[in-house]
């Protein structure tokens, strides 16, 4: 009887040094003592640059409603200032997160959007283009997150991604529009029309 306990208290102990062991040999630590260690350096870096790069894209959005106003587009102008005001909405995802997780974020220095466009198509082509560099830089985001062993950011990481399928979407839309019934005045006018309407283009 008292060699049963015994033996059940050896095999207790055995499986905790086994799950100490793998604890201490397959969830990575951080050094970042703020998170409580949850958080790496790497993942707190990739999370300000995150932030950074939502910011740009707020002002890069602004650049081209500027732009698009400036020439009459009224309705793209609108969809792009909308734009402008969501990535800041996605900046605050990462500075609410950061928080949450007692790390101060870090305000980098922004550098200047493009400001000078050739035409509202050039606009529409580029703010596409935009939408799938961002896309690799958020996967890259998740990979770096399922490279780190940071469950904790991977969720974060999901609702990038989420969010640029419908950004890319959304931006291939009226590509796809302006291919199929041609570029010519009275169509890119229906288009301002249906996105000053608040029409979703997708
Ligand atoms: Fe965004």
């Amino acid at each position: 009887m008292i060699n049963g306990y015994e033996d059940e208290k050896k095999l207790i102990q055995s499986d905790i040094d086994r799950s100490n062991q793998n604890i201490s040999t397959d969830v990575k630590v951080s050094e970042n003592e703020s998170s409580g260690g949850l958080i790496t350096d790497k993942m707190i870096s990739l999370l300000n640059y995150r932030l950074n790069e939502e910011e740009y894209s707020s002002r890069l959005y602004k650049s081209m409603a500027n732009y698009l106003r400036f020439n009459g587009n009224f309705g793209a102008a609108k969809l792009y200032d909308n734009y402008s005001q969501e990535e800041l909405e996605h900046a605050k995802w990462v500075y609410d997160y950061m928080q949450s997780m007692n790390i101060m974020p870090e305000i980098r220095e922004i550098r200047k959007p493009d400001c000078e466009f050739e035409s509202v198509i050039d606009v529409y082509e580029r703010a596409y283009n935009h939408e799938i560099e961002i896309t690799k830089q958020c996967l890259t985001l998740a990979k770096t997150c399922k490279d780190e062993d940071d469950f904790m950011t991977m969720p974060l990481a999901h609702k990038y991604i989420n969010e640029q399928r419908d950004e890319i979407a959304k931006a291939k839309a009226i590509l796809d529009r302006v291919k199929a019934f041609g570029g010519s005045d009275i169509i890119m006018y229906e288009i301002d029309e249906s996105l000053l309407e608040g029409e979703v283009i997708y």
